[in-house]
C-alpha cells in the first residue's frame, strides 16, 4: 500500500479553523443551512429512487419516458431504464424552449486576445451544423469520434454535435503526444479525428496538426479529419481525409433534430490512468450523466441565472466534460471559457478576465493557486475582484496555507470556498461544501452531496472508526458513476468492484473528523498526482524502458511546491554514459511517448533498482529518496542503492 501523501496527512490532522458561510452568501443561497442540507441528504436516502425519478421527470426532456429508476443486477446498474433523451437538447433546446434563446452561453477569449460570445441561440446552430458536418462523414450512433482541439467553442461545439447525434466522443487533452493519441484511437477504434491547425500557448503556436498527422499514421480506423484553423499555421491537408471545418460547416445545414438516445447509451468515453500502464476509456452514459452533471452544478456553485461562471480546467479532463460543458449549459448558465495560458502575456491574466467579464464564480485547480501565490501578490492587487462571490477548486487536495491565500486574496474573505472531491469514474462531484450551508474547514472537501454514500474501510473491510484512516469506498450507485471501461469490463469489475464486494472503491484514502467532514489522504496505489492530473507511475515506466539505453526504471511521485507531485525516475542504463546529454534524451522520449505532462522533474541513474526478495520494487525507499529525507550521497554519478535498501530490509 502506497503512502505516497503521508506528509499531507500530518498537515491535515492539525487544522482545525471553520469558516461558516458569510450570511451575505446564505441569504440568498438555494440551500441555505446546515439543517436543511441533511434534510435533503437524508430524503434522498431514505427513498432515493422516488427523489431521482422527480429530479429525472423535472431537469430533462423525455422523448420517451423512463419505465423504471434504477435496476441493479450485481455490479450493473441502469438508471432511468426504457426512457429516451438527448444531452445535447437538454443543453441547448431545452433552454431556449424556456424562453432563453438570447441569453449567452459561452463568451470565450482566446490568449492573444481575440473574443467571441455566443447566445444559446447561436450555440445551438453551430452545433446542428457540425452534427451535420459528422453526419455527412458515414457518423452515426454508437461512432467514436475522437477530438484533439484547443479550448475553442468549437471544442464544445464538436462534444454537442457528438452528443446531438449518438455519437461517442474521446476528447483527448491537447498536450498528449502522437503516441498516445493513437493508442487511444486505436482501443477505441475512432472513426473520425477533429483537431485544429494549432493552438497558442504562452504566445506561441503549439502546431496540433503536425501531432495528429503523426497519429494517424498509426490510427487505422480513423477514416476523416476535419481541422479548425486557429493560428492560421502553415498545415498539410491529406487530399480525402482532411477536410477544413469551416469549409464542411459552410456547406451544411443549420437544422439538425436531436436524436432521442437509450438513457444509458454510451455519451462519451475519456481516458484516464489507472495503476496500470494502459489508460484506460471510462465510459459514460447519456440520462444518468447528465442529470448528475447538472444537479451537481446547481447544488456546489449555488448557481443563479446572473451568474458569470468561469472553470479553468481544459475540456480534455472530465472537469471540462462535466463543469465546462454539460453541468452549465444543462443549468442555463452564462459561462467563460479561456484558451490559454494564467501567465500571459503576464501573471495577472486571471484577475484581469474576472475582473473584465465581473466572474461571479470561479472553479480552478490547487496546482494554479500555489502558481498564483508564487507570482506574488501584486498581480492581484491591481485588480477589482469585486463581482467574485464564490470559489471553488479541483483536481487535489488543497493545503491549507493556499486555501486560505485563496479565501482572503481572491475571496476577500467574503466568498466561500468549495473543495470538490470526485473522479473521472464519478462523472461529478461526490464531496464538498454546499456553499450556503455547510461550514468549510482548509482541506476538507467536508460532506457529501445527497445521493452519495461513503464509507471508509480498513484492509479487513471492516468501517473504520473517527480519525482513522482507511480505503474510501461509495456504497451506494449515483446516478452519473460510470458504467465500465471501453471495452474492458472485466477491467472495470477487477479495478472498482472486486476489493470491497458491492461498493464502488475510489482508490482514495481517507478519513472522517469528529464533525463528520470527510478528509482525502492521497491513493492508495501507484497513481500520482501531477498538477490536478493524473498519471501512473508504470506509464512512465514503461514509456522509459522503451528507450533503448533503458534497462530498468523506477518511477515515484515527491512533494513537489507547484504540481503537487512531480515525477521522480530512478534509471538503471545498459552500456550507456549517464550524463546530462542522456537525461535528455530521456526527458524528449517520454515527451513522445505520453507528452509534456509525464516527463519527470528528476532523472536520477542507478547501479540497480533496489528491489525486495521477491523481486518487488521498494517504492517506499525510492519515495524518501525522492523526497530528500533519505540521504542517497552524491547524485551526480551512479548511485548505490543497495546498502540502503538492505538497512531498510524486505518491509515491503
Ligand atoms: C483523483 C481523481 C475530479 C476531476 C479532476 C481530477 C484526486 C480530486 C480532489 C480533492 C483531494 C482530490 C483524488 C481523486 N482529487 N479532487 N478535492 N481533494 N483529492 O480527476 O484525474 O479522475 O483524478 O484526484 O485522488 O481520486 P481525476
Amino acid at each position: 500500500m502506497s503512502d505516497s501523501n503521508s506528509g499531507q496527512i500530518d498537515n491535515v490532522m492539525r487544522e482545525d479553523r471553520i469558516f461558516p458561510p458569510h450570511s451575505s452568501f446564505s441569504e440568498r443561497a438555494v440551500i441555505d443551512s446546515m439543517e436543511e442540507y441533511q434534510r435533503l441528504y437524508d430524503r434522498v436516502k431514505s427513498d432515493p429512487e422516488a427523489y431521482w425519478e422527480a429530479e429525472a421527470k423535472s431537469e430533462l426532456h423525455w422523448f420517451e419516458p423512463f419505465d423504471s429508476v434504477l435496476k441493479k443486477d450485481g455490479i450493473n446498474v441502469e438508471w432511468f431504464g426504457g426512457g429516451k433523451t438527448n444531452i445535447c437538447y437538454n443543453c441547448l433546446d431545452r433552454n431556449i424552449d424556456a424562453g432563453h434563446a438570447d441569453r449567452t452561453a459561452i463568451i470565450w477569449e482566446g490568449e492573444p486576445g481575440d473574443t467571441r460570445t455566443l447566445t444559446y441561440r447561436e450555440l445551438h446552430a453551430e452545433v446542428c451544423r457540425f452534427a451535420n458536418v459528422l453526419k455527412g462523414l458515414g457518423v452515426e450512433p454508437g461512432d467514436v469520434v475522437s477530438i484533439y482541439m484547443p479550448m475553442t467553442p468549437e471544442l464544445a461545439i464538436a462534444m454537442l454535435a457528438c452528443v446531438r447525434i449518438g455519437a461517442i466522443h474521446s476528447v483527448i487533452f491537447a498536450g498528449f503526444s502522437a503516441e498516445a493519441i493513437a493508442d487511444r484511437n486505436n482501443d477505441a477504434s475512432a472513426k473520425v479525428q477533429l483537431t485544429a491547425d494549432g493552438l497558442w500557448r504562452r504566445g506561441k503556436v503549439i502546431p496540433l496538426k503536425e501531432t495528429i498527422d503523426i497519429a494517424l499514421e498509426k490510427s487505422p480506423t480513423v477514416k476523416h479529419c476535419v481541422v479548425l484553423k486557429r493560428v492560421n499555421n502553415d498545415c498539410k491537408m491529406v487530399e480525402g481525409r482532411d477536410r477544413w471545418w469551416h469549409e464542411a460547416a459552410a456547406d451544411a445545414s443549420e437544422n439538425c433534430d436531436a436524436t432521442p438516445l437509450d438513457s444509458e447509451a454510451t455519451s462519451f468515453i475519456l481516458y484516464t490512468s489507472g495503476s496500470t500502464g494502459k489508460p484506460k476509456g471510462i465510459r459514460h452514459t447519456t440520462a444518468g450523466y447528465n442529470l448528475w452533471a447538472k444537479k451537481t452544478f446547481q447544488w456546489v456553485f449555488d448557481w443563479r441565472p446572473d451568474d458569470i461562471y468561469w472553470c479553468t480546467a481544459d475540456c480534455g479532463w472530465i472537469t471540462g466534460h462535466s463543469y465546462v460543458v454539460y453541468g452549465p449549459l444543462a443549468a442555463g448558465a452564462t459561462m467563460l471559457m479561456y484558451e490559454g495560458a494564467p501567465n500571459f502575456p503576464a501573471e495577472n491574466r486571471f484577475w484581469d478576465l474576472v475582473e473584465k467579464y465581473k466572474v461571479s464564480i470561479l472553479y480552478t485547480a490547487p496546482t494554479a493557486i500555489r502558481a498564483f501565490v508564487k507570482w506574488g501578490d501584486e498581480h492581484v492587487d491591481k485588480h477589482d475582484l469585486s463581482s467574485l462571490r464564490l470559489l471553488g477548486t479541483v483536481g487535489e487536495g488543497i493545503n491549507p496555507d493556499t486555501w486560505m491565500w485563496y479565501h482572503e486574496k481572491i475571496g476577500g474573505g467574503r466568498c466561500p470556498i468549495v473543495d470538490t472531491w470526485w473522479q473521472t469514474e464519478t462523472g461529478g462531484i461526490m464531496m464538498s461544501p454546499l456553499p450556503g450551508a455547510i461550514p468549510t474547514k482548509p482541506g476538507s472537501c467536508t460532506k457529501p452531496l445527497p445521493g452519495v454514500m461513503p464509507v471508509i474501510v480498513d484492509e479487513s473491510l471492516q468501517p473504520v472508526g473517527v480519525n482513522q484512516g482507511g480505503m474510501l469506498c461509495i456504497a451506494e450507485p449515483w446516478p452519473g458513476m460510470l458504467r465500465g471501461i471501453w471495452g474492458d469490463d472485466d477491467r472495470c469489475k477487477e479495478q472498482y468492484w472486486s476489493t470491497c464486494p458491492g461498493k464502488y472503491l475510489t482508490g482514495d484514502n481517507a478519513r472522517l473528523d469528529d464533525d463528520g467532514y470527510y478528509w482525502i489522504m492521497g491513493r492508495i496505489d501507484d497513481v500520482i498526482n501531477v498538477s490536478g492530473h493524473r498519471l501512473s507511475t508504470i506509464e512512465v515506466e514503461s514509456a522509459m524502458v522503451s528507450h533503448e539505453n533503458v534497462a530498468e526504471c523506477a518511477a515515484v511521485g515527491r512533494p513537489h511546491d507547484i504540481k503537487g507531485q512531480a515525477i521522480a525516475v530512478f534509471i538503471t542504463l545498459k552500456d550507456a554514459e549517464a550524463s546530462e546529454a542522456m537525461r535528455d534524451a530521456l526527458r524528449l522520449h517520454v515527451r513522445k511517448e505520453i507528452g509534456a505532462l509525464a516527463v519527470p522533474d528528476d532523472i536520477r541513474f542507478c547501479e540497480a533498482v533496489p528491489k525486495t526478495r521477491s523481486g518487488k520494487i521498494m517504492r517506499r525507499l525510492l519515495r524518501d529518496i525522492a523526497a530528500g529525507r533519505e540521504a542517497a550521497g552524491d547524485t551526480s554519478t551512479l548511485e548505490d542503492f543497495s546498502v540502503l535498501a538492505k538497512l531498510r530490509g524486505d518491509e515491503e
